[in-house]
């Protein structure tokens, strides 16, 4: 778990592939599900929708794969109880943390494809994500390990995770 664009689907697929684990990610089994992308349930059915659907997935693929690693969405830990829901039946939950400059760099470059960004203006990203993350770090601070991952790459958060599982 982590914040849009943290490197959670790059970091559990390798994980996953490292642990010989299964791998799902929550966003592309919606969107499976849905046959719409996640952009489009938002702009069609609004968010209040995506996020009982995104609940209603989460315990769905928990119970189902009791072995694999899952790559949630950025939002999925602070609705609901989904927290709860992943603390009591995942083994361990990773909240990759990434410092906010690095979080804007990454997000200006794709902000288009995500809904929740896409009509902020460039200029004012980093106060929005500033605020964001603020309001989610109480969810994400919930996980059982908490990785550094300012300025890492892919191979050596995986090297972080595993030595903690
Ligand atoms: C969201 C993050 C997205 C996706 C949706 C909402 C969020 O996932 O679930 O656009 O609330 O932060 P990623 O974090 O994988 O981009």
């Amino acid at each position: 778990m982590g914040y849009m664009a943290s490197g959670k689907s790059t970091v559990g697929k390798l994980l996953a592939r490292q642990l010989g684990a299964g791998f799902i990610d929550l966003d592309d089994y919606i969107e499976k599900q849905e046959k719409k992308s996640i952009k489009t349930i938002f702009l069609e059915k609004g968010e209040i929708y995506f996020r009982k659907l995104e609940h209603q997935m989460l315990s769905r693929v928990l119970d189902e794969n009791p072995s694999m690693v899952l790559s949630t969405g950025g939002g999925t830990p602070c609705y609901g109880n989904n927290m709860q829901t992943i603390l009591e039946k995942a083994d361990h939950s990773v909240y990759l943390q990434l410092p906010i400059p690095e979080l804007v760099d990454r997000i200006a470059k794709e902000k288009e494809q995500r809904p929740l960004v896409r009509n902020i203006a460039d200029a004012d990203l980093p106060e929005f994500i500033g605020k964001h993350l603020f309001e989610r770090i109480p969810y994400y601070s919930l996980a059982t390990h908490v990785v550094d991952c300012g300025g890492k790459d892919v191979e050596t958060v995986v090297k972080e995770i595993e030595k903690r599982l």
